[in-house]
């Protein structure tokens, strides 16, 4: 016997027995390895679907816009709920939830700072207390009950806040920022938004 290979009790045991336990664990191995690639391809693929319509509406602040309008429908459609519809309530808030802090990394990762670089902080730090705003109120929305009578108003003033931050950023700061970087920074950009966003797709 020349393997140092031991069982569990501690005994020596055969090279063929040592050679077989290697072989097992080479090909679990094998299989988590696989398993874990699968695992990454799916996460891959299903991150690329969720970005996909972010980075098919075309340069950062249409980009951005579809996703503004993407997020009024939701708003939209927990505004037609009826009270004891709690289920879909919650459920139509999680995807609130979702798509808010997606685009949040993305305006807050990539399009603020670069607004800064910009020589327009005044406008980020304006931007971004916004952002502290809406987080506000899905802290609130979350800790209430979905059939609250002021569930809807919450909603309501809720979607007045983010439509008014929405048009600041469409009609003012993002076409400000675009105007004042090149071609070449504007692209620079969208790659990055995209990049942010995928993170959380
Ligand atoms: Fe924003
Ligand atoms: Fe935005």
């Amino acid at each position: 016997m020349t393997t140092l290979d031991r069982d569990s009790k501690g005994r020596f045991i055969s090279d063929e027995d040592a050679r077989q336990r290697r072989t097992s664990a080479v090909k679990l191995g094998l299989a988590a390895t696989a398993g874990a690639a699968i695992g990454m391809m799916a996460l891959f693929g299903r991150r690329t679907a969720s970005q996909a319509p972010t980075i098919l509406a075309g340069d950062w602040p249409q980009a951005l816009a579809a996703e503004h309008k993407a997020v009024l429908k939701l708003f939209d459609a927990i505004e037609a709920t009826q009270t004891r519809a709690v289920a879909r309530r919650t459920m139509l808030l999680a995807q609130l939830k979702h798509a808010l802090a997606k685009h949040a990394i993305e305006e807050e990762n990539a399009i603020y700072p670069a607004l800064r670089d910009a020589g327009r902080a005044d406008a980020a730090e304006s931007l971004i207390r916004d952002h502290g705003d809406v987080k506000h109120f899905l802290y609130d929305l979350e800790n209430m009950p979905k059939n609250a009578p002021e569930f809807l108003e919450t909603i309501k003033a809720f979607r007045h806040e983010i439509e008014t931050h929405m048009r600041e950023e469409e009609e003012r700061d993002f076409p400000a920022l675009k105007a004042q970087l090149s071609e070449d920074q504007n692209r620079k950009l969208t790659r990055q938004m995209n990049r942010e966003g995928f993170k959380l797709a």
